[in-house]
């Protein structure tokens, strides 16, 4: 079944129908999903989901937009929320130059300090990189996040970086943009990539595929990333799901 790697089930774009999809995932074929916190607040939610939805794995951390927030207390209470059975990853965490906002270095400390959190917890990353391709990557380096592992989620660099991610032994999360007219670079980079590092994602409420684009994402879409990697690989659609959810529970060490 499929595996959505990367989802927001507790942000408000669900507040009036969450329950009812949620339920109805399986028989839509999504047999697990990842919940991704982005601050203290969405990670309490995501913890919350996880605990409610025997399907739902949770990530813990801070999206770097909102790593303001982060002190050593708060860094002290995720450390804690690693060691919950349903904790999967910690993310998403990295450095978002597109906004720029908070300031770089406040991004970059809290980048740092919570791969060394992963790599404590033993737990898989799942990095968030926008517009910010050298500066993630020498950290990831200088930090040996390749210890910890995990995914670059909502892959957006060319081939290159791809590669030097991939030799690194990371996995690469692929969602709706893949559907996208305009989406020849991660085309390319679908096309160059081994099967067994493709990660499907939603990243929902964001990011809906061709032709639901600017609508309110949900795993419910999935089947459209999976006909679109299908056609690039040449490779049947079962297959795209079955691989992809190996993938998944590899990354995220689930049985
Ligand atoms: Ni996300």
């Amino acid at each position: 079944m499929i595996f959505d790697t990367h989802a927001h089930y507790d942000d408000d774009a669900f507040q009036a129908d969450r329950e009812e999809l949620l339920d109805s995932l399986k028989t839509a074929g999504i047999g697990t999903v990842v919940n991704v916190g982005a601050s203290i607040a969405s990670t309490k939610t995501t913890l919350a989901l996880a605990e409610r939805y025997p399907f739902v794995y949770a990530a813990v951390g801070v999206h770097p937009s909102e790593t303001a927030e982060l002190d050593e207390e708060r860094m002290r209470w995720l450390e804690e929320m690693c060691a919950c059975p349903k904790v999967a990853a910690v993310g998403e965490i990295g450095l978002d130059y597109h906004w720029d906002e908070p300031d770089r270095e406040t991004q970059k400390r809290w980048f740092r300090e919570q791969i060394r959190l992963a790599r404590r917890a033993k737990l898989p990353v799942i990095v968030h990189s926008r517009d910010a391709a050298k500066d993630t990557m020498d950290i990831i380096k200088e930090e040996n996040a390749a210890e910890a592992g995990g995914v670059i989620h909502c892959f957006s660099y060319g081939v290159e970086i791809a590669r030097e991610y991939l030799d690194m032994g990371f996995y690469l999360g692929i969602g709706g943009v893949l559907t996208f007219k305009n989406a020849k670079k991660l085309k390319e980079v679908v096309a160059y990539m081994p099967m067994d590092r493709l990660l499907l994602e939603t990243d929902c409420p964001y990011m809906a595929p061709t032709p639901h684009r600017g609508e309110r994402n949900s795993s419910l879409y999935l089947p459209l990333v999976v006909k679109a990697v299908s056609e690039i690989k040449g490779i049947p659609e079962e297959d795209v799901v079955a691989v992809t959810e190996a993938n998944a529970r590899r990354m995220y060490r689930l049985s």
